[in-house]
């Protein structure tokens, strides 16, 4: 039996990639602080599972993140998913920002290096991490890292010192994937954050939405259980290195025509819509090349079109339309 560390394991991806890696067999040791509101949902709920233990601790705390990996010693996996994940969180408190993503990652990584270095480590990295991007042609491995806004930035010092523990100095097996749009079941998404899920929410529950610039923004999405696919194909390969991820070319769509596509879908229109200027480091576009996976050897590719994949997710939030209004507030 697999036994694997998951920060961030109360989140989003966490909790998909927990019951994922419980279904299979693992043991998983979730690390949390539970700050995400509808953490605290996914914990009650993961807790009562076999197989999983949750340790509540900042990441920011040194001490406490040695403490918790000494305790378990060798693993078999580490993905590090936990951090502050909003671009306009990181302006209201780059501090707050900068002791989850930037020291925080440095205290996995180095925790990883003193209790179980055989471990196949993930860093879960960000589009951001290529800042202002004027491109308008799928990003692929050569685009120069560029991080703007403080979350750029944060994020983008966890993923080098991930990469820096992984070359042979140090010795670590380290994988980051700089991922773009995820969405799906069990995402509590907010105006800040998770925008494909709270468009969802916000027109089956009747709440205004605002867009930021003109709407043509375009994101390549990328439905949960097809990272999660991702993510198990690398562990079982042992990948290495930094590469981008979203949905690719085929998966990509612009916010107003993920607007258009969730009424159509839901048979809805949205309430209110208002506008607003583009808000600090929102590309104008991103779409991942993903030519990388096959050079890479990997058997894998996005299996959930975008239409599929929100009409699941819709699903979701309709199933659990009374969790998601106390976990949204
Ligand atoms: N969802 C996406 O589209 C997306 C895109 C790019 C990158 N990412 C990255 O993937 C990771 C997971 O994203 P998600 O969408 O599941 O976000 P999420 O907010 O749902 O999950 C993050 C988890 O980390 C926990 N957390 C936050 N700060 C912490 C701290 N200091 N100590 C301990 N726990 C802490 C939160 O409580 C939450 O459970 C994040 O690192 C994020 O930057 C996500």
């Amino acid at each position: 039996m697999s036994k694997v560390i998951i920060t961030g394991a109360c989140g989003f991806i966490g909790s998909c990639l927990t019951r994922r890696l419980l279904a299979e067999g693992c043991r998983v040791v979730g690390i949390d602080n539970l700050s995400r509101r509808g953490t605290q949902l996914n914990a009650d709920e993961l807790e009562a599972l076999d197989g999983f233990d949750l340790r509540r601790l900042d990441i920011a705390d040194a001490e406490a993140v040695y403490a918790a990996f000494e305790a378990e010693g060798q693993v078999d996996a580490v993905f590090h998913l936990a951090g502050q994940v909003a671009v306009t969180s990181s302006y209201e408190n780059a501090q707050r920002d900068f002791a989850s993503n930037a020291a925080g990652s440095f205290h996995v990584i180095e925790a990883v290096k003193r209790f179980t270095p055989s471990a196949w480590c993930f860093y879960s990295s960000t589009n951001k991490v290529y800042g202002h991007l004027r491109v308008h042609v799928p990003v692929g491995l050569t685009y120069p890292l560029d991080p703007y806004t403080p979350y750029g930035v944060s994020k983008a010092v966890g993923e080098l010192y991930f990469s820096e523990y992984g070359r042979s100095e140090i010795g670590l097996t380290t994988c980051c994937l700089r991922q773009s749009c995820i969405y799906g079941h069990n995402q509590y998404g907010v105006e800040d954050q998770g925008w494909v899920a709270w468009f969802a929410i916000a027109n089956l529950f009747d709440k205004p939405v605002t867009i930021y610039g003109d709407g043509n923004q375009v994101r390549d999405l990328l439905f949960i259980d097809d990272l999660l696919d991702l993510y198990l194909e690398c562990w079982r390969r042992r990948l290495t290195g930094v590469y981008p991820i979203g949905g690719g070319s085929a998966n990509s769509i612009s916010l107003a025509g993920g607007l258009e596509l969730i009424a159509k879908i839901t048979g809805r229109e949205f309430g209110q819509v208002a506008s607003e200027p583009t808000r600090p480091g929102d590309q104008p576009y991103f779409v991942a090349d993903l030519s990388w996976s096959e050079h890479a050897g990997l058997d894998w590719e996005p299996k959930t079109g975008v239409r599929d994949g929100l009409t699941q997710m819709i699903a979701w939030i309709k199933e659990n339309e009374t969790a998601i209004r106390r976990a949204i507030g």
